[in-house]
C-alpha cells in the first residue's frame, strides 16, 4: 500500500543571471516519480548537485513545484499555510542535518520535543510524550532539562529524533542526518534510526551522500543524477549488481559494506 507518492515533478530555478537579463530556466528535477510504502526505509543517493535535497523539500511540502504532484494517502500535498498542512505535519517530519543549529537555544529538551506536539495541537499529555520521544532515541529523562549547548553532537541528533517522533509521524524524512558527525556516533545514531523504525513501523527516506551509511539503515535505494532517477532497487540488489554506471561510481567510492537485513 503507497503511503506517499511523487508523480513527474519537475522543478526549476533561474539559471545566473545575464546582463540585464535573467538566464535560461535550469531543471532540477525532470520529471521524477516514486512511491513509498509504509514502515519502507529508502536512501536517495546521488552526488552533489544531483538533486536530492530539491526533492526532499518537495516531499516536505517546502517546495513549489512546475510540474506533476505529490499524495500522501490520497490527499495532494503542496506548500501552504501552517494550518493547511497541519495534517501533513503530523504525519511527515524532517530531522535536520545539523541539530546543533537547528535547535533553539535557549528552550530545554522538554520544550523543544514538545513544541511540534503544540504547534500542530496533538491530541496528546505532551510530557509523557516527550519521555516517551527520549525513550526511543535512548536518552535518560534527566536530558529534559538540558539545553541544546549542554549536548554533545550524537545527543543533539537523538534530541532532534525525538521532535520529529513526539507526533508519532508515519515517515521521517531526512538530509544528511549523520554527515557531521564521527564515525562511531554515526553508527549509533544510524542504529536509533533503525531501532525506532522498528519498533514503531516509522518509514524513513534519508539523503546521503555517503552509500554505506543508506546500506547499514534502508531496504531500497534510489540513485538520483542530474534530476532523474536513474536507479530504483533493494538495497542488497543494488549492492550485489549495480545497473547504471553512475551507481558503480558512487560504489567505488564508498569503503566496503553490507546491505540493511
Ligand atoms: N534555490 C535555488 N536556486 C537556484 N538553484 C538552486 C536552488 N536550490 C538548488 N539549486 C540548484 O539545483 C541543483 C540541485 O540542487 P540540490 O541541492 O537539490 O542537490 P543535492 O543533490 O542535494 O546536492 P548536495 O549533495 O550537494 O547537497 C544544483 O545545481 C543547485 O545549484
Ligand atoms: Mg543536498
Amino acid at each position: 500500500m503507497t503511503f506517499l507518492s511523487a508523480r513527474d515533478l519537475t522543478v526549476s530555478y533561474p539559471g545566473p543571471r545575464r546582463f540585464l537579463s535573467r538566464g535560461p530556466l535550469s531543471q532540477v528535477l525532470k520529471g521524477v516519480s516514486l512511491s513509498l510504502a509504509r514502515g519502507e526505509r529508502v536512501g536517495l543517493v546521488g552526488v552533489s548537485g544531483s538533486g536530492k535535497s530539491t526533492l526532499l523539500r518537495c516531499l516536505l511540502a517546502l517546495e513549489q513545484v512546475q510540474g506533476g504532484q505529490i499524495l500522501c494517502e490520497g490527499r495532494p500535498v503542496e506548500p501552504g499555510s501552517v494550518s493547511a498542512l497541519r495534517w501533513y505535519r503530523r504525519l511527515v517530519q524532517y530531522v535536520p542535518q545539523d541539530p546543533i543549529a537547528s535547535l533553539e537555544p535557549r528552550m530545554t529538551v522538554a520544550q523543544l520535543v514538545t513544541e511540534p506536539l503544540l504547534r500542530l495541537r496533538v491530541d496528546c499529555t505532551p510530557a509523557r510524550r516527550a519521555e516517551e520521544a527520549l525513550d526511543s532515541v535512548g536518552l535518560d529523562h534527566r536530558f529534559l532539562m538540558r539545553r541544546p549547548d549542554e549536548l554533545s553532537g550524537g545527543q543533539a541528533q537523538r534530541v532532534a529524533i525525538a521532535r520529529a517522533i513526539a507526533t508519532r509521524p508515519a515517515f521521517l524524512l531526512t538530509d544528511e542526518p549523520v554527515s557531521g558527525l564521527d564515525m562511531t556516533v554515526r553508527a549509533q545514531v544510524v542504529q536509533v534510526l533503525r531501532d525506532l523504525s522498528e519498533a514503531h513501523g516509522t518509514g524513513i527516506v534519508m539523503v546521503s551522500h555517503d552509500i554505506s551509511v543508506v546500506a547499514a539503515l534502508c531496504h531500497r535505494a534510489l540513485v538520483m543524477e542530474a534530476g532523474r532517477i536513474v536507479e530504483d532497487r533493494p538495497m542488497a540488489d543494488l549492492l550485489r549488481d549495480p545497473q547504471h554506471p553512475h551507481t558503480r561510481d558512487l560504489l567505488n567510492a564508498a569503503p566496503p559494506m553490507t546491505a540493511a537485513a
